[in-house]
């Protein structure tokens, strides 16, 4: 069991293999959090207080126990720790206090799903277990479960909380985070991913003070402005060395972390669904779940955190049958022609994309209703037939006729206010009665919070899904939420919208992609504007940015590394010069900066040079060779490309067997010093070939001395290294 409850000390012992979590009941049935960090081997660490004026506490004599000194493990509103609390109710007389004292306890092998909310699961053999605390505030009847699942070898605990009325009156949820960690000394630095649409996920590393730092998302969406994930860093913390604590949310909606320094120097973290805009009607015997927090604490550096993560949303969080294998080579028909086609020029896109090795056509957005431009049509999923006069199944067919794959573009979640949809339903969408609404790329969006809204949407994807030829889906959504209101729902849950509509949107991908299994899904908002843990639970791979120069790629896709695994970084190559920054670059580079991610193409390749097309060949060759570690490797950053100086990163196989390092050039300078780039991952012991310096080195010699790299004296340059071990047959 990786799990220890000390009966001697009431202490709960959270052990993975490399990391401790330690909390304990304390005096009054409190429920202090002790510890987490490396592994250790007691139960029980000392609490320090000290006499203090001003503290508060429940015997008036005592001047020294304060709940506010104390490190909490879920702090609630108003009673006693005056510091940022985890949840806030409002009962039933009005009062915003609780106060949840210690019940009881379950431990148990395995771990349970959350209702209606993606989480991470244990696989057959896995060494997981479950530890379910029970607080209780007597006074209102609120029982507060915190469960806690602790993967061993993944060394990963995960954590949510769930509400449950257990009174005889109405109890309003005002805010109910997932995770809250006390964690002692502020010798820390934040790391975060920010950004906005063509520029996501850009990383943030800032020194931590007395106050509070928030991030947050009331977009109605996880949002490229802050993505759901923090991470502590110690202040020396590296690539490799130091400590690290992660948290990352598996949630699509409405987030918020508060990164809190006391007047004592302690650090409490909080990270849940947005108290914004959120009020929850708990009826009498009701429950609320709230989402899953993933926690990665790594003693070996940033690098580590990383693959934790990597490694447990890859294979315990992606629910697809594609999630470990190697994707398609696709190409996209957004860049390569827009709204602008017919079934025959896109057959000809497919012709010569197959001649290039390119696996999958798909057809982004302009196939259905009367959709020529971003300004109809949302919501009429039918083809039109005026471009399409086979239908979408004769279109697939005929693709697969070339011997290629077929995949297709759907923004289920919009309507147009000029579609057949909206006249039918002017209610479905969300909104307040009264108020226009605002419209964003000329659109609205539906309702999911209601059920008959989930269910046609459902019908309406799956009836195109159903033909059985179609084997991608782009799941895409191009705006924000504004006006949340839902026409069903009476006034006092008008607060539970925002939420509920991610619900439904958890609901329809469930259905879809389990009836659809064969169905390889990517997920989309404007680009990254959902590139969530939650989004990745059902569709393996997300659309990173709609900036697809190789260049700015570099930093966004170095930005999402901090979190998600390469092989869900969906990644194309483009036309150059590039449509979004006009930045010229050479074919090598737009291929080696979109082959460490979900690779494709998103251009028109039949009017290349024949020059670039067999590049192109040559790209396809070389990643179809390579795939297999790209989607299992290893990932580590190597090189920064913040700075613009250069970038470079490595994906080491299972085993340490074979590496591929990826080294860009950014700006380049004349006359250069000598570049060494120190490799990381691999065994210091062993011999590398490095098949394009046609060379073997000891692994020592590449971690401590380095790869002898190119002094590029031009900008925006490659070079790729294959390393395979020598007694493995390099
Ligand atoms: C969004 C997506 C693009 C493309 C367009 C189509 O912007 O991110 O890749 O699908 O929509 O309208």
């Amino acid at each position: 069991m990786a799990i220890i409850y000390d009966k001697g000390v009431r202490s709960f012992h959270l052990k993975t293999k490399n990391t401790s979590y330690i909390m304990k009941i304390y005096r009054e049935e409190y429920l202090a959090h002790l510890y987490y960090g490396k592994r250790l081997e007691v139960n029980d660490i000392g609490l320090r207080f000290e006499e203090r004026a001003h503290i508060m506490n429940d015997t008036p004599e005592d001047r020294v126990f304060s709940p506010e000194t104390m490190p909490q493990e879920y702090p609630a509103f108003g009673a006693g720790d005056l510091k940022e609390p985890a949840y806030r109710i409002r009962d039933a007389r009005g009062n915003y206090i609780s106060d949840g004292r210690y019940v009881s306890h379950y431990i148990y092998h395995g771990k349970k799903g959350l209702e209606g909310l993606p989480s991470t699961f244990a696989g057959e053999k896995d060494a997981v277990d479950t530890l379910e605390i029970i607080l209780e505030d007597s006074l209102i009847g609120l029982a507060i479960v915190l469960t806690y699942t602790v993967f061993e070898d993944y060394d990963i605990i995960t954590r949510n909380t769930k509400f449950m009325n257990m009174g005889k009156e109405t109890i309003r949820i005002l805010k109910a985070a997932s995770v809250s960690v006390d964690i002692t000394g502020h010798e820390f630095e934040l790391i975060h991913l920010t950004g906005s649409w063509a520029r996501e996920c850009r990383f943030n590393r800032v020194p931590l003070n007395t106050g509070r730092i928030e991030l947050d998302s009331a977009r109605g969406v996880s949002s490229s402005q802050h993505n759901p994930f923090f991470a502590l860093a110690g202040k020396n913390a590296t690539e490799d060395y130091g400590d690290v604590y992660g948290f990352s949310l598996v949630y699509s909606g409405n987030h918020l972390s508060q990164i809190e320094v006391d007047q004592y120097e302690q650090v409490r973290l909080i990270m849940g669904i947005s108290p914004v805009n959120f009020e929850w009607k708990l009826e009498s015997g009701a429950c609320f779940q709230t989402p899953e927090c993933v926690m990665a604490y790594s003693s070996e550096g940033i690098g580590k955190m990383s693959r934790l993560f990597h490694r447990v949303f890859r294979e315990r969080l992606c629910k697809s049958k594609f999630a470990n294998s190697p994707r398609p080579i696709l190409i996209n028909s957004w860049e390569a022609c827009y709204f602008d086609f017919t079934q025959d020029s896109l057959l000809e896109l497919a012709r010569e994309s197959r001649k290039l090795g390119i696996e999958l056509l798909v057809l982004d957005d302009g196939w259905f209703g009367r959709r020529n431009s971003a300004d109809s049509s949302l919501g009429d999923w039918y083809p039109n037939t005026d471009k399409l006069p086979e239908g979408i199944t004769g279109l697939a067919e005929r693709v697969n006729e070339i011997g290629m794959q077929f995949g297709l573009w759907f923004e289920p979640e919009m309507v147009s206010p000029n579609s057949d949809l909206f006249r039918a339903h002017p209610d479905w969408r969300l909104h307040v009665p009264g108020r226009p609404g605002h419209q964003s790329r000329g659109q609205f969006v539906l309702d999911l919070s209601r059920q008959d809204v989930c269910d046609w949407l459902v019908d309406a994807v799956g009836r195109i899904l159903e033909c059985g030829k179609v084997s991608y889906v782009k799941w895409d959504m191009n705006r924000q939420l504004s006006e949340v209101g839902s026409a069903v729902f009476p006034a006092d849950q008008q607060g539970e919208i925002y939420h509920r509509y991610v619900l439904g949107l958890y609901q329809c991908m469930e259905r879809l992609t389990a009836a659809f299994p064969d169905v390889l899904f990517e997920g989309c908002e404007g680009g990254g504007g959902r590139f969530d843990p939650g989004i990745l639970h059902y569709m393996p791979q997300i659309w990173a940015s709609d900036d697809t120069d190789a260049i700015e790629r570099l930093s966004i896709q170095y930005g999402y590394s901090f979190v998600y695994p390469w092989s869900c970084i969906s990644s194309h190559y483009s036309v150059s010069p590039n449509h979004q920054v006009g930045r010229v670059t050479s074919p090598e580079t737009r291929a080696y900066a979109a082959m460490t991610g979900a690779f494709g193409y998103e251009l028109d390749v039949c009017t290349l040079s024949e020059e670039e097309k067999e590049e192109i060949k040559n790209s396809n060759r070389i990643y179809r060779e390579d795939r297999e570690l790209l989607a299992k490797g290893d990932f580590y950053r190597l090189l920064s490309p913040e700075g613009h100086e250069k970038a470079a990163w490595m994906i080491v196989s299972p085993g340490k067997k074979e590496a591929i390092v990826y080294y860009f050039r950014i700006l380049a300078h004349a006359n250069q010093p000598f570049t060494w780039l120190k490799l990381q991952g691999i065994e210091d012991t062993e011999e590398y070939y490095v098949k394009e310096l046609r060379r073997t080195y000891t692994g020592a010699e590449l971690t401590c001395i380095g790869l002898p790299v190119s002094n590029f004296s031009k900008d925006f340059q490659t070079e790729v290294f294959h390393l395979v071990r020598r007694d493995l047959g390099g």
